[in-house]
């Protein structure tokens, strides 16, 4: 795996992989020392040109606890102000000597565009309305971590009916976590309105409806997304209080749920309208265990593209064992 563009790169076992690799390092971050010198002399670069809490401060976390060294870039204080182009900024921070260039970007395909731009391992970290793959893995990674605390071990989702509810049109989160689900074995229903489906749903592995509550009662996991006000172009809302009364997971809606259904929203949340504080406080949220999962998913991934690359990984128990200091 040299880059890390997209799941629709990926086959389920490649999937299943990183997620038992993420097992490794999530061994490695219950340390005193929770570091590794698994990519020590590794120079990484942080390339933002979209605003990210989660993906950006997990990616560096990663990058860290793997001993690499990061650059932090931002769009908002380059030379991307002055007009430079992507191709002579990706260019100029490839003439530096990188091994990595972890990109988000508001353009879809982005991440593409630049592989031949620069000989570091390029990760997408979230591209226009396209993909966000490393978002998939985690979402991936915190259902199976929850079903093993509920005695079903595994790195697989067979069985399990998981509504994606909301935007979908605009949500590079859906378009990952349709594949990624469905790959791994789970039944996947989209749920939103008209307005914020796909025009086409042809070669989505998938069922649609247009009533959460035909379908919240069956519910193994309900992921909801966020209404992305700035994407949204005209008026396909009525208003943000009709969309949370019809597809909102309000406190009234919670008593419907399964008793063990999972509650998952990639954030940022906005509270009231896609779901109830009730719901994002409710102890089947599995929100913030979404955001821890992002370090060791997020090593798993560097680690693959930029350190020895194949699965199983010969030397890494060597590396995870080797004092970092
Ligand atoms: N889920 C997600 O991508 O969040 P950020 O935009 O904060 O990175």
């Amino acid at each position: 795996m040299r880059h890390f563009l997209s799941t629709t790169d990926l086959h389920a076992d490649d999937l299943s992989d990183i997620l038992q690799l993420a097992d490794s390092f999530s061994e490695v971050l219950s340390r005193d020392i929770p570091k590794v010198p698994a990519l020590r002399g590794k120079t990484v670069v942080l390339a933002f040109f979209e605003d990210s809490t989660r993906t950006r401060t997990s990616f560096d976390l990663a990058a860290r606890r793997l001993s690499a060294d990061v650059v932090n870039f931002s769009a908002s204080s380059s030379s991307t102000k002055k007009g430079e182009s992507l191709r002579d900024t990706i260019q100029t921070i490839d003439a530096m000597g990188v091994d990595g260039i972890v990109l988000r970007h508001g353009s879809s395909g982005t991440p593409s565009q630049i592989v031949p731009w620069t000989s570091a391992a390029v990760v997408n970290a979230g591209d226009g309305w396209h993909a966000h793959p490393s978002q998939a893995l985690l979402d991936c990674y915190t259902i199976t971590q929850h079903r093993q605390r509920n005695g079903q071990i595994g790195r697989r989702l067979d069985g399990m009916r998981i509504a994606i509810c909301g935007d979908v049109n605009h949500s590079r989160v859906a378009r990952s976590n349709v594949d990624a689900f469905t790959k791994l074995g789970a039944e996947v229903i989209l749920v939103g309105p008209q307005t914020l489906m796909p025009a086409s749903l042809e070669g989505w592995p998938v069922t649609a409806v247009s009533d959460l509550d035909e379908v919240i009662g069956d519910l193994d996991a309900i992921y909801l997304l966020r209404i992305q006000n700035e994407r949204l172009e005209g008026p396909l809302l009525p208003s943000n209080r009709e969309y949370r009364r019809r597809f909102g997971l309000t406190a009234e809606r919670l008593v419907d749920l399964k008793p063990d259904a999972m509650i998952l929203h990639p954030g940022p949340m906005n509270r009231g309208v896609e779901l109830d504080p009730e719901a994002a406080d409710d102890p089947r949220a599995v929100v913030t265990n979404q955001v821890a999962s992002g370090v060791p998913i997020r090593m798993a991934i560097l680690y693959r593209c930029l350190g020895l690359g194949k699965f199983p990984t010969p030397g890494l128990q060597e590396t995870i064992d080797e004092d970092p200091r």
